[in-house]
């Protein structure tokens, strides 16, 4: 990962980047130079105040002007445009910052003289996300390794720095973990991952159950859909327990390593993807090693049903039975809703056993969450106004996109089964919406205490995209570390 450091001075600068604000008054368009500490020499000043009214620059966030000065020191400047000083711009900036230097080997950055924490950790947040290629090691590694910040009290901002290095660290993670092929990607890798993240503090406690354990505790949604595999599902449980935590939060993430569908077989085009159907898994596993590194005063536990919905002679069939782990049962008629059955055995067993005070789960629901809204905006659902409110805030500020999502009533009489004591896949309805209220029905005592994430569409990005890279986005991680922080 690129490093950040923080200084009062260089020695000597190859590339000096300097933030140009958009222009306010309309009747003078050109942007302006922000005021640093240190302020650049007279020099560079003026070379930069003859370039604004003549190069073309509105200050966007994310605009940049590389302009060569042979022979002098520094011997490249780069203006970098930074919008209206709002973190979201900031955030861009660092991120066209990062794509605009890559051939650099190592820039110098002037923070404005009126830093806050909150921009230099989008600063560094949109650095370090838009420099995330999976597969290094293949092809050119990028030539920038470094990017000194300059400000007139480093230590001061050190630890916001931190906490972008930190929430940056582990978003990547979850990148990581999304984008690598499934014929790695088994639930047991996945698990065996978990455990070496985990490995690297003695307070994050670890247990994983394999196929027996799950059958002799009555797990049989994520044996169900995990019976079609060679490879064996898992339940990860990753707990984070300060001693200082007033609060337990359950974070529940959809882990199907491949979606094939099963029996209820999906299209090519459908199924190109679906080795991304464990983001859930993979942003709620870094967003508690993520509490942990930040050392959060809240007690966290991440719970991962891992399994692999492939189609074989042991694979579960439309019209099959599923006795979950609250001892109720579902009629599944398209083993393509997979991941409802998943999610039904981990709420259950986080509801009875468990007993947090807020549970959350993340998952790569359903297609209607893109029909809905999108490709960038995930569906939250919940009873709770209160909790609903302070995570679409924590998400909202940490950069990503969510938008709350109704629970109606009237719905409910979809998930009326003959068979079972409910249906998991109505064909009526909007998809998205019946998902969330299936997986209601197993929060318990919890009901009104938990909160439901669609975010099939967010968790991955079809090209570079400010902080985004092409690929996985690790949608969550962000917000999470945001919400988890205001509990403390
Ligand atoms: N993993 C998919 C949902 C999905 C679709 C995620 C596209 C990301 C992009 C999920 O398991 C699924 O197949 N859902 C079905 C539900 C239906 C069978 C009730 C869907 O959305 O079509
Ligand atoms: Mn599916
Ligand atoms: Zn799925």
């Amino acid at each position: 990962m690129l490093a950040i450091s923080l200084a009062v001075a260089v020695d000597r600068s190859d590339v000096l980047v300097l933030p140009v604000r958009a222009a306010t008054d309309p009747d003078h368009p050109a942007p302006t130079l922000v005021a640093t500490t240190p302020p650049p020499t007279d020099e560079v000043r003026a070379e930069v105040e003859a370039l604004l009214p003549v190069a073309r620059l509105t200050g966007r966030p994310g605009e940049t002007l590389s302009q060569l000065r042979p022979g002098r020191t520094p011997g490249r400047l780069i203006l970098l445009g930074v919008g209206d000083g709002g973190e979201r711009s900031w955030r861009a900036a660092g991120a066209a910052l990062a794509r605009a230097a890559v051939a650099e080997t190592h820039v110098t950055f002037s923070l404005p003289a009126d830093v806050t924490d909150g921009v230099v950790r989008a600063f560094v947040e949109g650095l370090l996300l838009a420099s995330y290629r999976y597969r290094l090691g293949e092809g050119e590694p990028p030539a920038l390794t470094g990017v000194t910040l300059l400000a007139a009290a480093p230590q001061a901002l050190t630890g916001a720095v931190e906490t972008a290095r930190t929430t940056a660290r582990m978003t990547r993670f979850a990148r990581d973990l999304t984008n690598t092929p499934s014929s790695v990607k088994t639930p047991q890798w996945f698990a065996g991952q978990v455990a070496s993240a985990a490995a690297e503090d003695p307070d994050l406690h670890l247990r994983v159950r394999g196929p027996q354990e799950l059958a002799a505790e009555g797990f049989g949604g994520i044996l169900a859909v995990g019976g079609g595999s060679a490879s064996a599902p898992r339940l990860v449980e990753l707990g984070w327990r300060p001693a200082d935590a007033r609060l337990h939060v359950v974070l529940v993430g959809k882990g199907i390593t491949f979606d094939t569908g099963g029996i209820s077989i999906k299209p090519v085009s459908a199924m190109k993807l679906m080795r991304k159907d464990m983001a859930g898994a993979a942003a709620v596993v870094a967003a508690t090693l993520g509490a942990a590194a930040l050392r959060l005063p809240v007690r966290v536990t991440a719970l991962t049903p891992l399994a692999e919905n492939m189609v074989s002679g042991a694979a579960f069939r439309p019209g099959d039975v599923i006795r979950h782990y609250d001892g109720t049962t579902s009629e599944s008629t398209n083993s393509d809703a997979e991941g409802r059955l998943v999610l039904a055995d981990a709420l259950g067993y986080a509801a009875r056993e468990l007993r947090p005070d807020l549970l959350v789960d993340l998952a790569t629901l359903t297609g209607a969450n893109a029909v809905a809204l999108g490709k960038r905006t995930g569906a939250l659902y919940s009873d709770n106004d209160e909790l609903a409110a302070a995570v679409l805030a924590a998400v909202d500020e940490a950069g990503e996109a969510a938008w709350r999502m109704p629970l109606p009533a009237d719905y409910l009489e979809y998930l009326g089964s003959d068979l079972a004591d409910r249906h998991s896949s109505p064909a009526r309805g909007a998809g998205s919406v019946i998902a969330a209220l299936y997986l209601r029905e197993f929060t318990g005592e919890l009901r009104d205490r938990w909160l439901h994430i669609d975010m099939s569409a967010p968790s991955w990005a079809d090209g570079d995209d400010a902080e985004l890279t092409r690929g996985a986005t690790g949608w969550g991680v962000r917000g999470l570390l945001r919400w988890l922080a205001t509990l403390g």
